[in-house]
């Protein structure tokens, strides 16, 4: 009888030392010890004992039943610390790596020059008002004063969409549809895209410009000329200089062009400035009374100051950008040296 007992523990060692994995256990200790299993077989061959022998031999198979038991549980705590120190090993955090740095993205610097000139004239009152891209002949020129055979109307320069519905050659038409909306005191901004059929270094077939448009009563030159030495000193630095050219806009009259110091050379004269000093930033002027009149605005009693600056070319001038192309292409490596506001 002995024996049997020795044989059968010694089968349940053999069989615990190959197993590898807690998953298997429960089975394996069925076998042995569960209702089925063999050593509770055993108790129920109680019956076939001989009466005196019956307590000695119950004794010895409740023995078997703890000592195959135990072995059981010591290979179950065994197998479970290794589960555990496996899943630690596999989930540890090598602290000494260098973290991950997420790669942000940043405002393209149109965007960056963009919101620099809104804010400045926000800081002096005024509103922002979006017109459409694609505009009417009325709009872009004639409410502008632009008569039929000005050369802006050009074929050439101008994407016509039909002989009356063009894509916007300039911001300007914005003037016309905040006049015909609201009467004076008017100061707005008309910021957006504006297209002509240009394509070099310094000109691109779409690009942005933004509008200023300021009309009510006894507003002059003089108001425009501080306007702008105002937002010059904004934009670039402190001591940058303005100056004012007498020009023709059919919109305005008068009319002026006006300059800034180079900001590379600061007036001495270099290669951005092509010997000058002085570099072109914007146009402006006068509103025409004709313009106000066709608008719906009372001349005798309001006047308007307008101007128009491209955006592409105040970035190019503040950043030192040679080619108008590079703001397009998209470049990460070009992008990415604005990251800085
Ligand atoms: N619309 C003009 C242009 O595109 C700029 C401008 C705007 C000039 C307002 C005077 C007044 O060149």
């Amino acid at each position: 009888m002995q024996e049997k007992f020795d044989a059968l523990k010694e089968s349940a060692k053999r069989e615990l030392e190959s197993i590898s994995s807690s998953k298997f256990l429960g089975e394996l200790k069925a076998k042995y010890v569960g209702k089925n299993g063999e050593v509770t077989a055993l108790l129920r061959g109680m019956k076939d004992v001989p009466a005196d022998k019956r307590a000695e031999f119950g004794k010895m198979v409740n023995d078997l039943k703890v000592e195959v038991s135990t072995l059981f549980d010591e290979k179950e705590k065994q197998l479970k610390d290794k589960e555990m120190q496996e899943k630690f090993d596999s989930e540890a955090v090598d602290i000494s790596l260098a973290g991950k740095v997420n790669k942000n993205g940043s405002l393209h610097p149109l965007n960056i020059v963009k919101n620099k000139i809104l804010d400045a004239f926000c800081g002096m009152g005024f509103e922002v008002f979006e017109g459409p891209e694609i505009d009417t002949d009325y709009y872009c020129f004639q409410a502008l004063n632009i008569p039929k055979d000005h050369p802006a109307r050009d074929m050439q320069d101008t994407f016509y969409i039909s002989d009356n519905v063009l894509l916007r050659p300039h911001t300007s038409p914005g003037q016309v549809r905040t006049m015909e909306r609201k009467q004076p005191p008017i100061k707005i901004l008309s910021p957006g895209r504006v297209y002509r059929a240009d394509d070099d270094a310094s000109h691109s077939p779409m690009f942005h410009q933004i509008e200023g448009l300021v009309v009510d009563k006894g507003v002059s030159l003089c108001d425009l000329k501080g306007l702008l030495d105002e937002f010059v000193k904004i934009m670039f630095d402190g001591d940058t200089k303005t100056r004012f050219r007498p020009s023709y806009f059919p919109f305005t009259e008068p009319s002026v062009e006006v300059d800034v110091t180079c900001c590379k050379c600061h007036g001495k004269g270099c290669s951005l400035c092509k010997g000058t000093g002085w570099i072109e930033i914007l146009g402006a002027g006068v509103v025409n009374k004709k313009v106000l009149e066709m608008s719906g605005i009372d001349s005798e009693v309001y006047s308007g100051l307008a101007f128009g600056l491209g955006i592409e070319r105040i970035t190019m001038i503040k950043y030192g950008i040679s080619d108008i192309r590079t703001l397009f292409e998209n470049n990460v490596k070009f992008l990415k040296q604005f990251n800085r506001r």
